[in-house]
């Protein structure tokens, strides 16, 4: 089976082609030649994902599935949310992000936070949705020079390291991504 995964994200890219399995060939938008932005103007992760998912269908006509992913921290209401990647400005700067985030972030005690994950597949023409959800905590300082985004804030609930110090191996297991890929490929496996 052949999917094209809707991102220009290489580390997205890498990170779900180290969990699908080998039966499944997983392309990126440059392989097939797309080199324009996806539009994401949603105001939910979910329709986002949607979005994406459906303007490359309907370029293409392809399988493919697309993924958004947000932060959500409970002391700013679930901020930066839908708004992860322009937080802090349209350059997308995971370092100004990340310190925009610590910033606001001061003094505050409870740090509770999640990455959600939704991937829309598109496959024979019918979209179907997984979400992926990893609880945690926002550090006050970044710790880590792994992973991307804001992985260096983010310490999973269980662990004592941040995103970005721990092994690739491990956030590709229990991470949000990981764990919406996981729904995907049980639902590939169903039906193939
Ligand atoms: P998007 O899904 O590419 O729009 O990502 C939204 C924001 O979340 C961007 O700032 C990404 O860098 C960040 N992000 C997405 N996935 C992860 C992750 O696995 N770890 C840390 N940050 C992430």
């Amino acid at each position: 089976m052949k999917l094209v995964f809707a991102t220009s994200n290489p580390h997205k890219l890498e990170e779900i082609r180290n969990i699908i399995p080998e039966g499944i060939e997983v392309t990126g938008l440059s392989e097939i030649g797309f080199a324009g932005e996806l539009p994401e103007t949603q105001d939910t992760i979910k329709g986002n994902a949607i979005q994406k998912a459906e303007a490359l269908f309907e370029s293409y006509r392809i399988d493919c599935f697309a993924e958004d992913t947000g932060l959500e921290i409970d002391a700013l209401g679930g901020a930066p949310g839908v708004h992860s990647a322009r937080y802090a400005g349209n350059a997308r700067s995971s370092q100004a992000n990340m310190q925009k985030v610590l910033e606001e972030m001061k003094g505050t005690v409870n740090r509770g936070a999640r990455f959600r994950t939704v991937i829309a597949l598109i496959l024979d023409g019918q979209m179907h949705t997984f979400e992926g959800i990893v609880e945690g905590t926002i550090l006050e300082d970044p710790k880590g020079e792994g992973g991307f985004g804001y992985d260096p804030v983010f310490q999973p609930e269980g662990y004592d390291r941040s995103f970005g110090e721990l092994p690739a191996e491990i956030k590709n297991k229990i991470s949000h991504r990981a764990r919406a890929t996981a729904k995907l490929i049980s639902f590939l496996e169903t039906i193939s």
